[in-house]
């Protein structure tokens, strides 16, 4: 505690205790204020509310930083790799190789799901978005996995942030599959979880899969990209569903569920779908313009970001990985000189740099999955696939703080106040 910031409401004087992070803003505490003043605070979508204590990541949305466990993301994208980001986000610290070799070897033991998950699949449509199917097939690991649902036994909480880092990219690729026909491909334990992913996902039966060092790398970078990022939406759900001690894969199936929607992990299918209605280096300004009418629901997709009022660092390695894995797949995409054409006009347009609207990490996401060869109904998945690690790491982390209470926000009620019940022969 730093000090306190003095709150005067009607006759009475609060002084409110002012905590501080290790880097960061300074945190009112206004647990007491209803206590002791009977008033609330007002603060729709969070934009001033700190909801717990972390030690995981930190945003500095006005510089442009995030840190995991205080390593900046470019190093972690550039010098690691998604498991030992894994790692690092779930424990604390960076592995040694020993403990790395361990940890991979745990993950992959348990890549394989309950073949009896395979039934579950068969009962979508083949038409059925991979979101839903995720969102499904992610809940129903609780009716399987009971040796890993009791939350109070910190051994099956490990076990199933094991089973549920390891198994989701089974569970990607086999939805990718039941969507367009194919044959579920099984996991092969001796590849990296990214290479075993791309095989599950491209790889048929019939034929070989050799697995693109540079598109693992590329799919493992976005996966790194992806993996935490504080208490936004989605991660925010898994805490509230896990605050009333719901079990770790339907707090998780929670977690994909608000991911899903265009305002969060949705943006990167929006973002190139834009791209490709654009299409066009010419079409650009109409979009621009399009995007500063105040009549106009249309929104650059991509762009802007909740927290960030600078250049999501997030974006930039994209950027980077888009060069390299056009470059190595040989595409010339028109869809690319448009994204860096739509950006160069954005970052230098009033109307966007006065709000601060800066390209977020879906802009160039979705030129990358869609070059390496994912439909945009995919995108999200592969999001929710690498988040997942995040979610787990969060998780845990809320079920060991000791001031952890059930998620219970209040509300400023604006209804009718108390009246009497009126017969329907009176109305
Ligand atoms: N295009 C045009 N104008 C925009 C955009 C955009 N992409 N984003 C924000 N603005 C404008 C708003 O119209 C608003 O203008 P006003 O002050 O004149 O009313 C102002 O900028 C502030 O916007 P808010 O919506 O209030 O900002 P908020 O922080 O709530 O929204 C959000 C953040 C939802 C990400 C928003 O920027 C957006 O809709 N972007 C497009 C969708 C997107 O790319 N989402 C991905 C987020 S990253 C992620 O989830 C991984």
């Amino acid at each position: 505690m730093s000090g306190q910031a003095r709150m005067t409401l009607g006759d009475k004087t609060l002084d409110l205790p002012v905590l501080d992070g290790s880097i960061g803003p300074q945190v009112v505490d206004i647990r007491k204020l209803y206590g002791q003043t009977g008033a609330f605070t007002y603060d729709p979508g969070f934009t001033s509310t700190a909801s717990c204590q972390s030690a995981i990541t930190y945003i500095d949305g006005d510089e442009g930083t995030l840190l995991h466990r205080g390593y900046p993301i470019d190093q972690l994208a550039e010098k690691s790799t998604f498991l030992e980001v894994a790692y690092l986000l779930t424990k604390g610290e960076l592995p040694t190789k020993t403990q790395l070799d361990e940890y991979s070897y745990t993950i992959t033991r348990h890549t394989m799901v309950h073949e009896q998950l395979l039934h579950l699949y068969r009962g979508f449509r083949r038409d059925a978005h991979p979101m839903a199917i995720m969102c499904g097939v992610v809940g129903a690991l609780s009716a399987f996995y009971h040796d890993s649902t009791d939350i109070d036994d910190p051994h099956q909480r490990m076990v199933a942030s094991h089973r549920l880092i390891a198994k989701m990219p089974t569970i990607a690729a086999m939805a990718y599959k039941y969507s367009i026909g194919q044959p579920f491909i099984y996991p092969d334990n001796s590849l990296s979880y990214t290479g075993n992913f791309l095989r599950m996902t491209f790889g048929v039966p019939a034929e070989d899969y050799v697995v693109d060092p540079v598109i693992e790398r590329a799919m493992d970078r976005i996966f790194i990209l992806h993996a935490d990022h504080e208490q936004n939406a989605s991660t925010s759900t898994v805490r509230l569903a896990g605050s009333s001690g719901a079990n770790p894969f339907a707090c998780i199936a929670a977690g994909i569920a608000c991911l899903w929607g265009p305002a969060h992990g949705g943006a990167n299918e929006a973002a190139l779908n834009m791209l490709r209605e654009i299409g066009t280096v010419d079409r650009i300004p109409e979009f621009i313009a399009r995007a500063k009418d105040k009549n106009d629901p249309f929104r650059l997709m991509g762009f802007g970001h909740r927290v960030y009022k600078n250049y999501d660092p997030r974006a930039k390695v994209m950027q980077q990985t888009a060069n390299e894995v056009l470059a190595k797949l040989g595409v010339s995409d028109p869809i690319f000189d448009v994204a860096r054409e739509l950006e160069r006009i954005a970052l230098s347009d009033e109307y966007f740099v006065e709000k601060k609207l800066y390209p977020n990490v879906d802009f160039y996401s979705g030129i990358i999955l869609s070059a390496i060869g994912f439909p945009t109904s995919m995108f999200t998945v592969l999001f929710a696939l690498a988040r997942t690690v995040g979610w787990v790491a969060q998780w845990n982390e809320m079920i060991g703080d000791p001031e952890q209470k059930i998620g219970r926000p209040r509300q400023l009620y604006t209804g009718a106040p108390r009246r009497d019940y009126v017969g329907i022969d009176k109305r």
